[in-house]
């Protein structure tokens, strides 16, 4: 047996809680059939933890992500504390306090259409049956997210608010450098988003990655504005592969290509650090009107997992064995709601059993 691995579940709000259940099923059968010693300990984080701890990101939820190997995220926020000013707020309070504490600037999301799947998809047929696989690769850590100052001012005869834009370039050049070494693993083609054409940052992001790009003379490197970029996406998806962008443009660009897969209920992604120390959670959100009812699409939940095994493990074989069992219950036709285009579907739990049973075949072969 080999060394114990440590992962702290941050279940969080929402559908959270109830989609990590179906991981829970996954990590049984991984621990029996492969022998790992995968050790599972949970904390609070999000909404719960203020209702329960006062703070959305307690300290011993920190203290035993820090004592963690990995960790894994459920999603945090919902319509209770959408009142509370934006800094209280679970999105900012725990989540961009969490990826900020372990310094997890590199944020990678990977969305991928089977091509037998493409029913899934929005995209008309002779778009979508050609599938596609991109890795989106998103700065997490700098820029509009965290560009200080930040406020609302209200004075006597004024009103008005300011964000502020900032990025350093070794900001740049880290997350520039992620993504070239990602595409070497793929198609080796890196598409760099921007809005150059009005934006310093921008300006600076466009040159430095240019700058970047020729440590990788292998690497094919192209750059597309903002807008044209999303229309691109869209029109062709199969003509992207790696798609390098600053934080809010991945934040906008990581959620199209998730729809274009059929759901952000199956996208999943990786956040990690310069020591590769990873936090792994959905894209799709806390889904409040999908709470409590056994109807959330567990797999994005569970391709999180998947994607921690590779990162924070190098368990390469049990997590592409994960993402087969995924996409063969796909291919068989079960659906939960939000992939089921108004025909059948099944259960959350019914999801989590289906995967877990192809899993089970997985390693039986
Ligand atoms: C995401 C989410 C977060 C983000 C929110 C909840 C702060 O949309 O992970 O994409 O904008 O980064
Ligand atoms: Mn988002």
């Amino acid at each position: 047996m080999k060394k114990k691995l440590k992962i702290a579940v941050l279940p969080g709000d929402g559908i959270g809680p109830e989609v990590m259940r179906e991981v829970y099923k996954i990590i049984e059968v991984i621990k029996i059939k492969s022998k790992i010693d995968l050790q599972i300990k949970e904390y609070d984080i999000g909404g719960i933890a203020i209702e329960k701890w006062g703070q959305a990101l307690p300290k011993n939820t920190l203290k035993g992500c820090e004592k963690s190997h990995a960790i894994l995220l459920g999603s945090v926020g919902g319509p209770k504390w959408d009142s509370l000013p934006a800094h209280k707020r679970p999105e900012v309070a725990s989540l961009l306090k969490i990826r900020k504490h372990f310094k997890l600037f590199a944020n990678l999301r990977h969305s991928f259409l089977h091509p037998k799947l493409y029913k899934l998809s929005p995209l008309k047929k002779k778009i979508s049956n050609k599938g596609f696989d991109i890795l989106c690769v998103r700065e997490l850590t700098s820029g509009i997210y965290f560009g200080k100052p930040s406020i609302e001012i209200q004075k006597k005869n004024k009103h008005y608010a300011l964000d502020t834009t900032i990025y350093h370039k070794h900001e740049i050049e880290r997350i520039a450098h992620i993504a070239f070494q990602e595409s070497l693993k793929r198609k080796c083609e890196v598409v760099s988003v921007d809005k150059s054409n009005v934006l310093n940052t921008s300006k600076l992001w466009k040159k430095t990655v240019e700058e970047v790009a020729k440590k990788y003379p292998k690497v094919n490197l192209s750059h597309l504005y903002f807008d044209n970029a999303i229309m691109q996406i869209i029109k062709n998806p199969n003509l992207f592969d790696v798609i390098l962008c600053p934080n809010l443009i991945g934040d906008v660009i990581s959620d199209e290509c998730g729809i274009l897969t059929g759901s952000i209920g199956m996208l999943a992604s990786a956040s990690l650090n310069e020591k590769k120390f990873g936090l792994y959670e959905p894209a799709g959100g806390t889904a409040p009107d999908l709470q409590g009812k056994n109807i959330a699409n567990p797999i994005a939940q569970i391709l999180s997992f998947s994607l921690l095994l590779k990162h924070s493990f190098q368990l390469y074989e049990i997590s592409e064995k994960i993402n087969l069992s995924i996409q063969k219950t796909l291919l068989k036709g079960y659906k939960t709601l939000d992939i089921s285009n108004g025909n059948k579907f099944i259960t959350t739990n019914q999801m989590g059993d289906e995967i877990t049973k192809s899993l089970i075949k997985e390693y039986n072969k």
